[in-house]
């Protein structure tokens, strides 16, 4: 490795759901930390998108198709990384959904897609990335989950509480087995964050009254929670494993 503390040089790193949000921020903040970055995402095109334009502005990234919801389909992937760009070593499990019906009306059909995607999806993608991991001594897995599984969601419903609530219990779990391979796991708890999925979930009037009552009085970047990704993904973060990290502008302390 070479370059500063946080420096991700040569590293390889796949982010899920990264064609926009989140995962674009967090797939830029790797890209200018150094890492060869593989955009990851059902929408091919978005994916493709992201990844030119973190090519022409930034360094290296590549899109590939994926659907966390289908186990062939994520295998494929990490074939498919492997063999472009060798072993593997961040892994970052953002890509979610999230649905606001309310308990009652809940129907099956989206109670398991929400736990496919969210909670599924990452279980899969952090088997099929960890043998090689743990193969090579260094590894950071690095979950996206929500204030929402730290306490419970202020828009979703219970099934993106529950698969969030889950995604922490994954998190230190792996965490636990997986330390004395040199592999750190972490969660991510972001507030309310301004995206397209916050925007489309949620009416103007809705997001006023929510900045209102943060105390840092507005809503989080993608960006920032993309530094924090580099941080956990760097070198200086190797003590850190099984940790949820809150970033929610002092919505939620505990
Ligand atoms: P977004 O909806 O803007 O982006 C999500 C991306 O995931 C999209 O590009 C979408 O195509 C992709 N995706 C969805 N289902 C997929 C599947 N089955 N296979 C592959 N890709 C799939 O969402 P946003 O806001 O960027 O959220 C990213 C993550 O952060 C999610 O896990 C979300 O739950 C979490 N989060 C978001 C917060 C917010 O306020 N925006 C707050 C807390 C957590």
């Amino acid at each position: 490795m070479t370059g500063g503390p946080t420096s991700l040089t040569q590293r390889v790193a796949i982010v899920t759901g990264a064609a926009r949000g989140i995962g674009a921020a967090i797939a830029e903040q790797l890209v200018c930390a150094g890492a060869k970055v593989v955009v990851a995402d059902q929408d091919i095109d978005g994916a493709q998108r992201t990844a030119t334009a973190l090519t022409k502005r930034r360094g290296q990234a590549s899109a590939v198709g994926v659907d966390l919801a289908d186990r062939q389909s994520i295998e494929a992937m990490v074939d498919q990384v492997r063999q472009d760009l060798g072993p593997i070593d961040i892994l970052v499990n953002n890509a979610g959904i999230m649905f606001r019906t309310r308990f009652a009306d809940i129907e099956l059909d989206e109670w398991n897609a929400t736990l496919h995607v969210n909670l599924t999806g990452p279980f899969l993608c952090t088997q099929a990335v960890m043998a090689g991991m743990k193969e090579a001594g260094f590894g950071r897995i690095v979950n996206i989950a929500s204030s929402a599984g730290r306490s419970v969601s202020t828009l979703g419903g219970a099934h993106y509480t529950a698969s969030k609530a889950g995604l922490l219990g994954l998190t230190r779990a792996v965490a636990k087995e997986t330390a004395p391979f040199g592999v750190t796991v972490n969660a991510i708890c972001p507030g309310l964050i301004d995206t397209q999925m916050a925007r489309d979930t949620t009416s103007s009037e809705e997001l006023q009254g929510f900045i209102a009552s943060f105390p840092a009085q507005r809503l989080g970047t993608p960006e920032e929670v993309g530094n924090l990704v580099v941080f956990l993904c760097s070198d200086q973060a190797g003590y850190i494993t099984g940790a949820s990290v809150d970033i929610n502008g002092g919505d939620l302390m505990i």
